[in-house]
């Protein structure tokens, strides 16, 4: 985004050192999951969210980097099981793993960030040995709790060679939205090649690049959301650490992902479907700076239009409620400065959210139940990547006659 002298602001590149345009400035943002208790207002930690591209390897990435330990804390509130649509996908993933990649002797998994244990447990149903990175005590306790295995500390170079002299070579390192969360991929990366076994794999499933930006999905950027990755810049990414890109898949969970796989060069013959999304990103110019910048005017319109409906809603009386006290919704309203005059309260299902104010902009977080006692005339729907599973939930909402207000790609109500 340009500044006043109208010079785009340019930063170093986190992967490769080159250098780093902005193209969005989304202001001055809180910690996206930092629920407050009324006594933690006055020393709320805000930062500068602003995301901008490498002009070498193109990687899309945030200019500020929040400390991870404000993040990923005993306290992180993000439970990866409270949506049965992502439990069932991760049974998925691992049932595919365990018939695929973990099928010799004594196979070994490694999950960074596996949260409340929603992939591992089924591994671990499996009699299968592995060994779950998960910095964030309170979720770990719950993955523990179901008998999966965790270490209680964050996946880089250090913490991986202790596992590798302790338990030797894993199959597969796998990971799910979490190393987009990670700025300091070269550790990670170096950490990989330590711990992979020479034929294994590393497989990773993030937020897409090409789907934030053709469904102007803005609120995927916040401060755990370092990177934003398409398939051109993890191939750079790879390459840079001895990996080769060797598969992509496109997921629909959270609102659009690809899972890449990497392995060492020549180890595996690279599918069709990487060469395939490489062109069509070349295709639609995904990472040029005219794309990136577009994807900025499309992202104030949003701000613009959603703005105008929820004040003519508040001018014409009517009620407004949120739903899903996301980690986006920070993103969304505190870059569209949306408070409790404009939407009195967001309900969601996560007992560590409710009952406590929204990071920013200090919407009350109640629970899911609270919904229909009674319902709103209109609900903002901030949790949109669960929106199946949502609406066929509150199906007696709209037949009540109340109404979603959406904004992905763009503001509509249905
Ligand atoms: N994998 C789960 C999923 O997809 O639902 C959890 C994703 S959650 C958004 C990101 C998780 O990564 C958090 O539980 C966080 O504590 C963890 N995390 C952050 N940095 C990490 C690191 N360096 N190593 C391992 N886990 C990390
Ligand atoms: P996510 O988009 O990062 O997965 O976060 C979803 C949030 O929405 C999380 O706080 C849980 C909440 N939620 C509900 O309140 N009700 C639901 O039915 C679902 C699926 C999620
Ligand atoms: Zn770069």
């Amino acid at each position: 985004m340009t500044g006043v002298t109208d010079v785009p602001a340019r930063g170093t590149c986190r992967i490769c050192g080159g250098d780093v345009e902005e193209f969005l400035d989304l202001g001055q943002q809180p910690l996206s999951d930092r629920f407050l208790e009324p006594g933690d207002v006055d020393e709320e930690f805000f930062f500068r969210l602003t995301v901008g591209q490498c002009s070498t390897c193109t990687m899309v990435q945030l200019a500020e980097e929040v400390p991870r330990h404000l993040m990923f804390h005993d306290d992180y509130p993000y439970h990866s099981s409270g949506s049965s649509v992502m439990r069932e996908h991760f049974a998925g993933v691992a049932h595919s793993l365990l018939a695929s990649e973990l099928t010799g002797a004594d196979p070994f998994v490694v999950e960074m960030g596996c949260n409340d244990g929603i992939m591992l447990e089924t591994i671990r149903e499996a009699g299968v040995r592995h060994l779950g990175f998960e910095p964030s005590t309170g979720v770990a306790e719950v993955a523990r709790a179901k008998g999966v295995r965790v270490r209680t500390d964050f996946f880089e170079e250090s913490t991986a060679r202790e596992v590798r002299a302790a338990e030797g070579p894993a199959d597969v390192i796998y990971t799910a939205n979490t190393m987009c969360h990670i700025p300091y991929l070269d550790s990670v990366l170096r950490g990989a090649d330590v711990l992979l076994a020479p034929d294994g794999v590393f497989v990773f499933e993030d937020p897409y690049l090409g789907d934030i930006v053709g469904k102007t999905s803005f609120d995927q950027i916040y401060d755990e959301h370092f990177y934003l990755f398409s398939a051109g810049s993890v191939q750079a990414l790879a390459e840079r650490f001895g990996f080769e890109l060797v598969n992509v898949e496109r997921l629909p969970v959270h609102g659009g992902e690809v899972r890449y796989t990497l392995a060492r060069p020549g180890v595996r013959t690279p599918t069709q479907a990487v060469n395939r999304l490489l062109t069509e990103e070349r295709d639609q110019k995904l990472t040029d700076l005219m794309t990136l910048r577009a994807f900025a005017t499309n992202v104030r319109k949003v701000r613009e239009d959603l703005v105008a409906l929820l004040k003519r809603l508040r001018a014409e009386g009517r009620r407004v409620v949120g739903y899903g006290a996301t980690a986006k919704s920070a993103t969304v309203t505190n870059f569209c400065d949306i408070g409790p005059e404009l939407v009195s309260f967001i309900c969601d299902t996560t007992p560590g959210k409710q009952n406590r104010l929204t990071p920013g902009q200090h919407i009350p977080v109640r629970s899911a139940a609270e919904f229909s006692a009674p319902y709103p005339d209109y609900a903002l729907l901030f949790a949109w990547n669960h929106a199946e599973e949502i609406m066929a939930k509150e199906r007696e909402f709209q037949q009540s006659g109340g109404r979603w207000i959406r904004y992905v790609p763009q503001v509509h109500v249905t």
